[in-house]
């Protein structure tokens, strides 16, 4: 027997590229989806920077102008209403996110978790720091923190790299009443093994996608549709 969804307090939502399909960023493994146009070995590795960082930051550069002229959808929206729906009612949302774009931030939600880095921000590969970015990224950009160039890459995870705050993610992971996975394909861990780490914990799961995900199996419950259409339905069942 299902928990009442009313009884549900503390959600856990990871979101991934199908959440933003619908503001015109492409997924990356549907059909016409950017790995099919784009190598990731090619442009989504840390060799693939050292090797050939003009043509990786022309990759990112192009995808960071789309996500400038892109704005969020009902689905962002939605997720917005459902964080401070549930503050009022003393319950809390951990947003964590596969994507690398801020529409879930253009949309209202205070936190959110990117767990494979953020577009528009840019990191020194000499000291460190990480800076908001929203200009094309070259080798010649120098760091406006230690002067030097040739060493800013935009702040992403990719193959081969540690997902970012994991630990904390984790930890919130297994506080949830209820994790639901939305526009994701549960393709690529560590995040698509979210949903069986739950189920070990006798945490609830659900799944909000467009069709269903190679993980499809593992939740209790499966909501298929736009995101734009889907989300906004199951949120103000949540709330009401
Ligand atoms: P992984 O094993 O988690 O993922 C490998 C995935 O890459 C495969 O599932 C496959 O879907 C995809 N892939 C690899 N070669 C491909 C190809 N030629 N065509 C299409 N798809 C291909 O990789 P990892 O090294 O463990 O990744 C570490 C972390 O970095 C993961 O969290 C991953 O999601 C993340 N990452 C982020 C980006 C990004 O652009 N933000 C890109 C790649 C990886
Ligand atoms: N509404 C809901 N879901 C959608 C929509 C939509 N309008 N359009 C597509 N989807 C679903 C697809 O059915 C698919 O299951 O979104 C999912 C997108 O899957 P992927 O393209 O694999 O994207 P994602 O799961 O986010 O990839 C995970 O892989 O390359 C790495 O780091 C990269 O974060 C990315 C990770």
């Amino acid at each position: 027997m299902l928990t009442p969804i009313r009884e549900v307090i503390k959600i856990f939502i990871l979101t991934g590229a199908g959440i933003s399909a619908e503001s015109g960023l492409g997924t990356f493994r549907d059909k016409d989806g950017l790995w099919s146009r784009f190598d990731p070995m090619k442009l989504a590795t840390p060799e693939a920077f050292a090797h050939n960082p003009d043509e990786v930051h022309a990759f990112y550069n192009m995808r960071r102008q789309n996500l400038l002229s892109a704005e969020p959808n009902a689905a962002h929206r939605a997720l917005a209403r459902l964080e401070s729906g549930l503050a009022e009612r003393g319950g809390s949302l951990f947003l964590c996110t596969q994507n690398i774009d801020d529409l879930h931030e253009r949309a209202g939600s205070q936190r959110v978790f990117h767990m494979h880095g953020e577009l528009l921000k840019a990191r020194c590969t000499a000291c460190g720091e990480t800076m908001p970015w929203q200009e094309d990224l070259s080798v010649e950009a120098p760091c406006p923190s230690c002067r030097r160039s040739g060493g800013l890459r935009p702040h992403v995870v990719w193959f081969g790299e540690m997902p970012l705050e994991i630990d904390g993610i984790y930890d919130a992971l297994l506080e949830a009443d209820l994790f639901v996975a939305i526009g994701t394909s549960g393709s690529v861990y560590p995040a698509a093994g979210f949903v069986s780490e739950a189920r070990g914990h006798g945490i609830r799961t659900c799944e909000i996608n467009l069709e269903p995900s190679d993980n499809a199996r593992q939740f209790d419950d499966r909501r298929y549709g736009p995101a734009s259409e889907a989300v906004p339905a199951w949120v103000e069942q949540v709330l009401s």
